[in-house]
């Protein structure tokens, strides 16, 4: 179980998270919403403690993280997390497969033999075959980002962080990955945090849908409870409109 209390994160004078409390109960998918620039990948990444925080808890399992400097004890923790970058994070100089295959030597207790066959296997979970050879730079940004996926999952973690696991994706190539983000939950009891844009996928896999705006959740509730809030911040975003309560600051451009 991941529990948040009074997560606060400043970059210089900017409060990007001022006070988040949230608990994400084992097996759940909580979905994170919100605009861009509201802190979403700041929260994920203090989670797994990329990002130090400026105050509140961080606890998994019971262990409070939030000051955790030891490596070893770092290590352990992240051990129990995939995590799936927002920009995808590979590495063109090696292979897919090795990109894969990257964290299990850390991730897991399989031995290096095994590797590229765990990697072919979990590519094939993302629909991706015949890549195990190729470079990153050789393929599409929507393979990227399955590759990215396939290595987010490759040593089975307990907690999955997924930073838009579908943007950038073609609609049906979105719903299989959603489709996926849901058989890793049920079959595995997975549980994870996805961050998205999209609110279709969101309506899909989410157990609960939180929307982050001026440094807190300003709603937390289930996806059908979410779809029809009448808080008109919620209710801008559902509908994506330029009209209403959540002003866009163009303007800062100039
Ligand atoms: N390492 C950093 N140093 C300084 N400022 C940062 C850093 N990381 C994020 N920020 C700032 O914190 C704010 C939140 O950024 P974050 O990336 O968490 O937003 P986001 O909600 O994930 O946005 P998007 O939907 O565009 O990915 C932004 O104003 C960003 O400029
Ligand atoms: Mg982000």
């Amino acid at each position: 179980m991941i529990e948040i209390s009074g997560l606060r994160k400043n970059f210089g004078p900017k409060q990007v998270l001022r006070g988040i409390d949230i608990a994400i109960a084992e097996g759940k998918t909580l979905c994170v919403v919100g605009g861009s620039g509201s802190g979403k990948s700041t929260f994920i990444k203090c989670i797994i403690r990329l990002l130090h925080p400026d105050g509140g808890a961080i606890k998994v399992d019971g262990q409070d993280i939030t000051h955790m400097e030891d490596e070893y004890a770092l290590a352990a923790v992240r051990r129990k997390f995939g995590y799936l970058f927002q920009e995808g994070a590979l590495f063109d100089s090696i292979s897919v497969w090795e990109n894969v295959a990257f964290g299990l030597r850390y991730l897991s207790d399989e031995p290096p033999s095994r590797y590229r066959e765990i990697a072919k296997q979990k590519l094939a979970l993302v629909g991706l075959d015949n890549v195990c050879d190729l470079r990153p730079s050789e393929l599409s940004g929507g393979m990227k980002k399955r590759v990215a996926l396939a290595r987010a999952i490759a040593a089975e973690p307990r907690y999955i962080l997924y930073d838009e696991p579908t943007s950038g994706l073609d609609p049906i190539m979105s719903d299989i990955i959603n489709d996926l983000i849901l058989h890793l939950k049920r079959k595995l009891a997975v549980t994870s945090i996805v961050i998205t844009h999209d609110m279709k996928s969101a309506f899909k896999i989410a157990d609960e849908v939180a929307m982050l705006y001026e440094g807190n959740f300003i709603a937390r509730c289930a996806p059908e409870e979410f779809r029809k809030s009448d808080n008109p911040f919620v209710h801008q975003f559902v509908e994506g409109s330029g009209e209403g309560p959540i002003k866009m600051k163009i303007r800062d451009l100039e």
